[in-house]
């Protein structure tokens, strides 16, 4: 693998006219000649290539070390730009559009003959979303052409909600990293798939089923996010994924249960940690304790939880017990990447 002296921009995402910031043309320059940018969307970082060219796609890949049958979303800044990627926009599809454009949705479409194969994993879809970030607009709109872009972590790992994040990954390994500050919803799109004129959600994510059902009535989820024997359509939900180095266990259980396991496991030689909120962080004893949000709004969960996973890491724990989370609203997406990060294990009272 190539090795970059990884570019660093700071950029602010409330500026005016930031087509015309000097760091957004570089970046965006960058793209245009097939190298691969990280930037901020208001969900994660994203790791942005050209999607209209194989060269640059096997570049993400590369530096993520992605396996190479799990497709990418496609990012664009106008709707103008789904044209040249899809063959054609069912009624259903152009009905979430208009109600969540921009926005943290991903919606999947039979792609157009001559897209770059890379992109979608040799699959007769694509998905494409437009984000809702001023920054990532700006330079998909600077780059001129579309640009595909998974969450910008190492394969496996947390998503990225600060270019921190971003470079703990992949410094030296990418051309550079547009640096927005935080990202603002904190866990990836909803992905969804329209075809058979019924809206099915593949991943839980920023958009949620309510949200759809407001706009198209009957919302399905895909049968591999209710039973774990079933293969997923998405093929990035196969794999264990959002996961600290650590051993994460969730635990369905009250305080007391889920302190005395704590107090158990400590007795080894190991570190032990608990993911929890602000309402009981200052009641457990562990060796890291850590919150990731309010559990009265579930969104500041979604904004916290990967930084509170990556300091776990920092902090070289061994094992985590996690909180579960009412998969209410924004909380499907939550308790979906926390069951991901835990490999599937649940501890109940
Ligand atoms: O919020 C997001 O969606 C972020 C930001 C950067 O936009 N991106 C993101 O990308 O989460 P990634 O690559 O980490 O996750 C994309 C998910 C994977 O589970 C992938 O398998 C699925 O979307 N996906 C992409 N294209 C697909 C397709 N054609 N069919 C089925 N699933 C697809
Ligand atoms: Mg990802």
């Amino acid at each position: 693998m190539r090795n970059f002296q990884t570019v660093c921009w700071t950029v602010d995402k409330n500026v005016h006219n930031l087509n015309e910031d000097p760091q957004i043309i570089e970046a965006a320059a960058l793209l245009r000649r097939n190298e691969v940018v990280a930037f901020p969307t208001e969900t994660v970082y994203g790791l942005g290539a050209n999607a209209l060219s194989d060269e640059a796609i096997g570049k993400i890949f590369t530096a993520k070390g992605r396996p190479a049958d799990n497709p990418l979303i496609v990012h664009i800044s106008s709707e103008k730009q789904l044209d040249s990627l899809v063959s054609e926009v069912p009624e259903i599809a152009k009905k979430l559009i208009d109600a969540f454009w921009p926005g943290p949705l991903t919606v999947l479409f039979s792609k157009k003959q001559g897209l770059a194969s890379k992109v979608t994993a040799q699959l007769s879809t694509v998905g494409v979303r437009m984000p809702d970030h001023p920054v990532a607009r700006a330079l998909i709109e600077e780059a001129g052409v579309p640009i595909a872009a998974p969450s910008a972590n190492r394969s496996g790992k947390p998503s990225p909600t600060t270019a921190a994040h971003v470079k703990n990954d992949l410094n030296g390994k990418i051309a550079g990293i547009v640096d927005g500050g935080e990202t603002g919803i904190g866990v990836e799109s909803t992905v969804v798939d329209c075809s058979g004129g019924v809206v099915t959600i593949l991943r839980p994510g920023g958009t949620t089923k309510a949200d759809l059902e407001s706009v198209v009535g009957e919302v399905v989820l895909d049968r591999a996010l209710l039973h774990t024997n079933e293969a997923p359509k998405s093929p990035g939900m196969k794999y264990r994924h959002y996961a600290p180095s650590a051993d994460l266990y969730l635990v369905d259980g009250s305080f007391s249960f889920i302190q005395d396991l704590v107090g158990n496991r400590r007795k080894s030689d190991i570190k032990v940690g608990v993911l929890t909120t602000d309402e009981c962080k200052q009641d457990y004893h562990a060796d890291a304790v850590l919150s990731c949000g309010r559990r009265s709004d579930l969104h500041t969960i979604a904004r916290g939880l990967y930084s509170a996973l990556r300091t776990f890491d920092e902090q070289d724990v061994d094992e985590i017990y996690s909180e579960v989370f009412p998969k209410e609203g924004v909380g499907e997406a939550i308790m979906n990447r926390l069951k991901k990060s835990a490999g599937g294990r649940v501890i109940k009272e």
